[in-house]
C-alpha cells in the first residue's frame, strides 16, 4: 500500500468492495476510482459514477472503454445521488474531493453539496456498506470545504455509523485527509 491519502483509499476498498457490489463513485474525474470500483465489483458488480463536468464524464467513459470495463456514468452533482438509486442498497460510496486535474480551474467540490452529498450517500449505503472520502484542503480549494465536512461528520449518528477522520501529524504541505466509514450490519 502506498503510504498516501490515494493509497490508503483504494486498499480500503480492495479490503471491503466484493464481487458482485453495487458501488457509487461520487466524483469521476479522469475515471481511476470508478475503474477500480468496476474492476473490484467484477461483471456481476454494478458501479454508478457521478461528475458535473463533460470532460470528466468524456474522460471516464474513455478510461472504462479501454479498460474494458462498463459502469453508468451520470452529468450531474453528486448531492442528487439518490435521484438514482434506492435507499440502503449501496455497498460502496466514494469521495475525491477538490478539482479536475487539468479540467476547469473553476469548477471543485463545494461545502455545502458536498455535505448534502456525504448525507445522500450515507442514506444511500446498505446495512455493512462502507465510505471513502479523500478531503482535499489549502491552496486554491481553502477550507471552507474541508471545515463544513469535518463539522458535519461529527453529528452522524454513532449508533447506525462509524466515522473515522485521519490526519497525517508530520507530512509537509497539506495533504488531503483520509476519511472511513462504516454502516452498522
Ligand atoms: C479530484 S477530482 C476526482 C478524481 C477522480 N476520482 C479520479 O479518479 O480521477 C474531483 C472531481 O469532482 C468533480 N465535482 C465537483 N463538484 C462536483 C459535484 N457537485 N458533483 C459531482 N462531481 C463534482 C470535479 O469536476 C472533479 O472532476
Amino acid at each position: 500500500m502506498q503510504l498516501n491519502t490515494l493509497g490508503m483509499v483504494h486498499e480500503f476498498l480492495r479490503r471491503h468492495v466484493k464481487e458482485g457490489a453495487f458501488c457509487i463513485d461520487a466524483t469521476a474525474g479522469r475515471g481511476r476510482d470508478t475503474a477500480l470500483l468496476c474492476r473490484l465489483a467484477g461483471e456481476r458488480g454494478k458501479v454508478l459514477a457521478f461528475d458535473i463536468q463533460q470532460s470528466a464524464v468524456d474522460q471516464t467513459r474513455a478510461l472504462l472503454e479501454q479498460e474494458g470495463l462498463s459502469a453508468q456514468v451520470v452529468l450531474d452533482s453528486h448531492a442528487y445521488m439518490e435521484q438514482y438509486a434506492p435507499a440502503g442498497t449501496a455497498d460502496c460510496v466514494v469521495f475525491n474531493f477538490g478539482r479536475l486535474p487539468g479540467g476547469d480551474p473553476h469548477i471543485f467540490t463545494r461545502a455545502e453539496s458536498s455535505v448534502a452529498a456525504i448525507g445522500a450517500g450515507l442514506r444511500l449505503l446498505r446495512p455493512g456498506g462502507v465510505m471513502a472520502i479523500a478531503l482535499y484542503y489549502g491552496k486554491e480549494n481553502g477550507y471552507e470545504e474541508r471545515d463544513a465536512v469535518l463539522e458535519y461528520l461529527k453529528t452522524v449518528d454513532d449508533r447506525v455509523y462509524t466515522v473515522l477522520c485521519c490526519q497525517w501529524s508530520n507530512r509537509r504541505g497539506e495533504p488531503p485527509l483520509p476519511i472511513f466509514i462504516w454502516k452498522e450490519h
